[in-house]
């Protein structure tokens, strides 16, 4: 794939998932629940996980149907985690995506309930009840996603964070809780992808593996960087949040260009490790990797 065709591959395969999505999460349920979730989930957010997905079950030669699958699966545990992350007894933010978050729109118990129920759909939709995937594939898939987002993943990173207000961390604890808070789950989608497909040289796993390690943390650093550069407008939420909530971030622990470099290093350390993973068909990846470090909001 050409550096010119990303745009219109990434297009294609957000149109994919946006129709998935829109189709799995239903409105239909009890005391309009799914309306919460719709909201929480649909129009908006840059598909940065089911990306990833798709494009290393392309590199694979993966399972499509299992690939769309894994791809909304971990957008609904995106989405479930934005919604907590966002309530007053968490970050206590009230802008996501351009939109009022789900607890100021819906209220907190709402909120709650919607980040619950999307996050056993994520796991509903790894099990389908038909020949699609094979069991093995599916408990894979499960096992993945459930170690990623758990006590040693996203939820403890989350616990790590809240935990760290105030707080001076160095910089192998601060990498620790962005691996753990953020990495996990976007390292875990790439897992997912290589998952879908069958025979995957342990060569070819293992630098998919490096791969997302690097990004995985290159995401968050970004983050914490346009927290300070960005605007509202551009980004969807509240910019300068970290500093006013006073969390230790790689902006107030290394500054802002250290920050920079190390993002960039980072994509480097991506690009190299799928140059010696011995697969082809790396186009998206590559240009995945890219946007982490590069992208505007
Ligand atoms: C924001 O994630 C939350 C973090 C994990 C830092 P994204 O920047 O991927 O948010 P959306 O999905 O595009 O809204
Ligand atoms: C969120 O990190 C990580 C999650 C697991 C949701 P942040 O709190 O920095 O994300 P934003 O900046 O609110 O999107
Ligand atoms: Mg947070
Ligand atoms: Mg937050
Ligand atoms: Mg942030």
């Amino acid at each position: 794939m050409s550096a010119m065709d990303f745009p219109a591959w990434m297009a294609a395969q957000q149109a994919l998932v946006e129709e998935a999505l829109s189709r799995w999460v239903a409105a239909d349920s009890p005391a309009g629940l799914g309306q919460v979730m719709r909201y929480a989930v649909l129009g908006g957010g840059k598909r940065l996980r089911p990306l990833l997905v798709l494009a290393t079950s392309e590199a694979v030669r993966g399972n499509d149907a299992a690939a769309l699958r894994a791809a909304c699966a971990t957008e609904l545990i995106h989405a479930y985690s934005l919604v907590h992350d966002d309530l007053p007894c968490m970050d206590n933010d009230v802008l996501r995506r351009g939109k009022p978050t789900v607890h100021v729109q819906f209220g907190e118990a709402r909120a709650l309930l919607a980040g619950d129920a999307l996050q056993a759909l994520a796991f509903e939709l790894l099990a389908p009840d038909d020949a699609t995937m094979p069991p093995a594939m599916q408990a894979a898939l499960c096992r993945l996603l459930a170690r990623a987002v758990g006590v040693r993943g996203m939820a403890g990173g989350q616990a790590i964070d809240l935990a760290s207000v105030g707080q001076r961390l160095t910089e192998p604890e601060l990498c620790a809780m962005h691996q753990l808070k953020t990495g996990a789950l976007l390292q875990a989608s790439v897992r997912m992808g290589a998952t879908c497909g069958a025979d995957v040289p342990s060569k070819a796993r293992l630098a998919l593996d490096d791969y997302g390690a690097a990004i995985g943390l290159a995401f968050q650093v970004v983050d914490d960087i346009l927290d300070v550069t960005a605007d509202s407008n551009a980004l969807g939420k509240t910019v300068g949040k970290d500093s006013a909530a006073d969390k230790p971030t790689y902006v107030s622990l290394l500054g802002l260009q250290a920050s920079q470099a190390l993002a960039d290093d980072l994509r480097v350390r991506a690009h190299a490790a799928l140059d010696g993973s011995g697969m082809t068909r790396l186009g998206p990846l590559r240009a995945l990797a890219d946007l982490v470090v590069r992208r505007e909001n």
